[in-house]
């Protein structure tokens, strides 16, 4: 595991008070980052990933607002480190806006949602340069021509002027890295990046960021529904359940021995090429996420656990339970 940490999310809950209820979408998820390397969070829809992502860098919409935990980033120093616990920092802190934008980058699933439609692309990587450094808008303007044809852009000295509309979605998203690895980020923050590209795309999205993270540096969150996705790109796995984290582990770990009931259930789900009995159907976890403003007693995923124990499940949260060094789990059945 490479050392040191860069950042700790401890026991951190993130609250929307709504009409109907409190949707608890992070409900006490500690997770660790070190530095330089990639870490996968995975889980399955509308379980708090793009929460904690914000969280992180403290853009949580109205009215999610973080009500306990903590978020310590340890900030690359020099050769030292500097700790700051996000969580107590106002939003609009002018520590807050540096750190957002020169060490801690964030790329969202809907590209052409988070450009402004009325600048051009270099407009948008030319403002963050020169949010962070002491160039002129010219230098600027020449970094950014760098930075795109870095991503892989066709045609960078054109594309620098073109408008986010005028370009297809794979683009956006070189765009969108572009943007965020402008300052040199010591973490990225990968939201579903590729969810809406073609697989073409996809696979040369994903090829980049470990090539840019390898010159550069950086550590990855990388964000996915895919496990797929997940065994391509990280070195850990982190995987979360209705707001909780119920394992961590290295990918081998993970693949190989999964512990979780529901890891176990989501690698069962995935679909595999080769022969198969044509009458044998495709694995689905069975029973659904349950409605967001349900509070259920017990671990999360009791109601859908082919191993759940009446009395225990039902009723305890369950422990995390650090099976190896590098191996935890949230459940009972390792106790
Ligand atoms: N702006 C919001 N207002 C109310 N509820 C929200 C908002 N954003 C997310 N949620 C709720 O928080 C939970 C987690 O959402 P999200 O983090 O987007 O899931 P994921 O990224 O894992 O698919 C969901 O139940 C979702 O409905
Ligand atoms: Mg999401």
């Amino acid at each position: 595991m490479p050392q040191p940490a860069l950042l700790e999310v401890k026991n951190l809950h993130v609250h929307f008070p709504l009409s109907r209820g409190t949707v608890r979408a992070v409900d006490g998820a500690s997770l660790t980052l070190y530095r330089g390397e990639t870490v996968g969070l995975v889980g399955e829809s509308g379980c708090g990933k793009s929460v904690l992502a914000r969280a992180i860098l403290r853009i949580v919409p109205r009215p999610g607002r973080i009500v306990e935990g903590q978020i310590l980033y340890h900030r690359p120093v020099g050769g030292l480190s500097e700790t700051v616990d996000l969580t107590t920092l106002d939003p609009d802190a002018p520590m807050l806006r540096f750190i957002r934008g020169l060490e801690i980058a964030l790329i969202f699933q809907e590209p052409l949602s988070s450009l402004n439609p009325v600048y051009t692309i270099g407009q948008h990587i030319v403002e963050a340069i020169c949010l962070h450094q002491p160039v002129s808008k010219q230098q600027a303007r020449e970094q950014a021509i760098a930075m795109l044809k870095q991503v892989g852009m066709p045609e960078p000295a054109r594309t620098v002027d073109r408008y986010p509309h005028q370009l297809s979605g794979g683009m956006c998203q070189r765009a969108m890295i572009a943007i965020a690895l402008s300052c040199y980020p010591s973490l990225l923050i990968a939201d579903e990046p590729t969810t809406a590209l073609d697989v073409t795309t996809e696979a040369q999205i994903l090829e980049l960021m470990l090539n840019l993270q390898h010159e550069l540096g950086m550590a990855i969150l990388f964000i996915t529904h895919n496990l797929g996705l997940i065994a391509e790109m990280a070195e850990r796995v982190v995987v979360m359940y209705l707001g909780r984290i119920v394992e961590a582990a290295d990918v081998q770990a993970l693949f190989y021995h999964p512990l979780h009931p529901y890891t176990q259930a989501l690698l069962r789900a995935i679909p595999r090429l080769g022969p198969r009995d044509r009458n044998a159907r495709l694995y689905a976890i069975r029973g659904n996420v349950p409605e967001p403003y349900a509070t259920l007693p017990g671990c999360p995923f009791h109601p859908r656990c082919d191993a759940m124990r009446p009395g225990i499940c039902d009723r305890q949260e369950p422990p995390w339970v650090q099976v190896t060094t590098d191996h935890g789990v949230r459940c009972v059945l390792y106790r």
